[in-house]
């Protein structure tokens, strides 16, 4: 390439007229043997290069085909035809990769999503994924951008650890042991001391517990990093691998902690609605145009960019999960025994419950907080009915939760009782409780599921389309 080519965007903000302007990209459509409409990625907008036919012979003409990657230069003129601002009258025209019409897989005209998940290296060429993954990317930087000006610091915690931060047991295991020749202890288990790094470890669920200890020394701190788990859900909101925001704060109580949820996630969807509005503006009318075929009871009741407004602009509902159950016990869903599963204090609420609770009860984002102690990750502060914890869910509309966090147990005693009673085992986690021993503090930290918060900006119905390469049961492609 003899010039460096400019960026599409940066080419239609300018908006001049009659300057020479170098390009390249990739083909979206080919026209009348004239028209190019290129893409390249820094803009959802295609820029229309115009080319003399005369100028090139047959064979050439025929290499341009949708996909295919292209170099220009040219003059930037005002556009005559309808449908652009400005073109490109061509002068140099480079065909720098070829794309096969007989196979390229990404032509132009309507492809399901499940069809681009299974081309999910070229589905970023689409228009919408495009879109979703400029979001993704300028949402992460909103991120960075928030903690930063609000004094936290970034920690990287591990990603292999020898604990179990949820006590949940969806653990993928790492070793370097040969599956097929396990070393064996005396007893016939396998001796992890043979192992790499000498004891049996795991891909982290959360860098909450390696974040606390951090938080008790730098005061404010958060993560951003992939968490897996090995859970067998195959659906439409959970990942084997997906990324989670943790922050965690000391001096802050479960009260400050919902104030922090609240005004980071409203700061973070006010960036992405600033800065990619044209993609959301896109995106918008794309699930416009999708829901049409749908019944008018599974239709958003907004079209997305009010209801990312009406998120900024309201405050989140507040309440207790015993409120929550009296509030489900009361439904008519409830009454007509339209639930599936049961509504019972010390249950576990579940989608359904919650979507009712935000989609039709408050119709907003709602905060349930001080959950059955049972029911929750053995970390959560005990209140002093002894029965619930200090737990807090944010629960979004389309969505259901979005947000687990609490108070964390600064008590040592209370600490340790619960570890007994939930099986986790104090010399295993001995750096954790130590916390308790040394300068212990009350402290909170939340986690938000980071893809599960680009659905809700995207309007995307499933999580396997807000990553580039969606990790779940059975699929490791790519
Ligand atoms: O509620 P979770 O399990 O909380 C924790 O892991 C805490 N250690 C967080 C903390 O307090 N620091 O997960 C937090 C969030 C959920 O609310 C959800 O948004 C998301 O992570 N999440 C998932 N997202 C995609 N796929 C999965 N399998 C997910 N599991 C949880
Ligand atoms: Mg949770």
């Amino acid at each position: 390439m003899k010039k460096k080519p400019q960026p599409i965007k940066q080419i239609l903000s300018e908006n001049k007229r009659n300057i020479p302007v170098t390009v390249a990209g990739w083909v979206k459509t080919f026209r009348n043997d004239r028209f190019i409409a290129l893409n390249d990625g820094s803009t959802l907008q295609n820029l229309q290069l115009v080319i003399e036919p005369e100028n090139y012979d047959e064979a050439f003409l025929k290499k341009i085909d949708t996909g295919a990657a292209i170099y220009a230069e040219g003059e930037l003129v005002e556009s005559p035809g309808k449908g652009q601002d400005v073109e490109v009258q061509v002068t140099t025209l480079k065909i720098l990769g070829v794309a096969d019409p007989e196979t390229y897989p990404i032509q132009p005209k309507k492809h399901s999503l499940e069809f681009l998940r299974e081309k999910a290296h070229l589905r970023p060429r689409t228009t919408l994924f495009g879109a979703i993954m400029r979001v993704r990317s300028a949402l992460a930087f909103a991120v960075h951008e928030y903690f930063r000006k609000n004094g936290f610091v970034y920690v990287h915690t591990p990603i292999i650890t020898g604990s179990d931060a949820e006590g949940a047991g969806q653990m993928f295991q790492v070793t370097a042991l040969d599956l097929d020749r396990l070393p064996k202890t005396e007893n016939g288990q396998v001796d992890y001391k043979k192992d790499f790094f000498g004891k049996k470890t795991n891909l982290t669920v959360s860098g909450q517990l390696e974040a606390e200890t951090y938080a008790m020394a730098l005061g404010k701190v958060y993560t951003f990093g992939p968490t897996f788990r090995a859970e067998n859900s195959n659906t439409t909101r959970h990942l084997a691998e997906f990324w989670m925001i943790e922050p965690e704060v000391a001096f802050l109580d479960l009260d400050g902690n919902m104030d922090l949820a609240e005004d980071f996630v409203k700061y973070i969807i006010g960036y992405v609605m600033k800065e990619q509005a044209e993609d959301l503006a896109f995106l918008e009318k794309r699930l416009l145009q999708e829901e049409k075929s749908l019944p008018k009871e599974k239709r958003s009741n907004m079209p997305l960019l009010e209801k990312l407004q009406f998120v900024l602009e309201n405050r989140f509902v507040r309440i207790s999960y015993t409120e929550a159950i009296e509030i489900l016990k009361n439904s008519k869903p409830y009454k007509k025994k339209k639930f599936q599963f049961p509504v019972e204090w010390g249950a576990d609420l579940q989608s359904e419950h919650e979507r009712y609770l935000v989609e039709k009860h408050f119709k907003s984002p709602v905060i349930i907080f001080d959950y059955p102690a049972d029911i929750k990750a053995f970390y959560m502060r005990l209140n002093p009915d002894r029965k619930t914890v200090r737990a807090m869910d944010v629960l979004f509309p389309g969505i259901g939760e979005i947000i687990g966090g609490s108070q964390r147990e600064e008590r040592l005693d209370i600490l340790l009782e619960k570890m007994k009673k939930m099986g986790i085992d104090e010399k295993e986690l001995w750096w954790y409780v130590d916390l308790r021993r040394y300068g212990t503090a009350v402290h909170s930290g939340f986690g938000l599921g980071f893809e599960r918060m680009v659905q809700f900006i995207t309007g995307m119905s499933n999580i396997r389309d807000v990553i580039p390469y969606p990790r779940y049961p059975k699929n490791a492609e790519f």
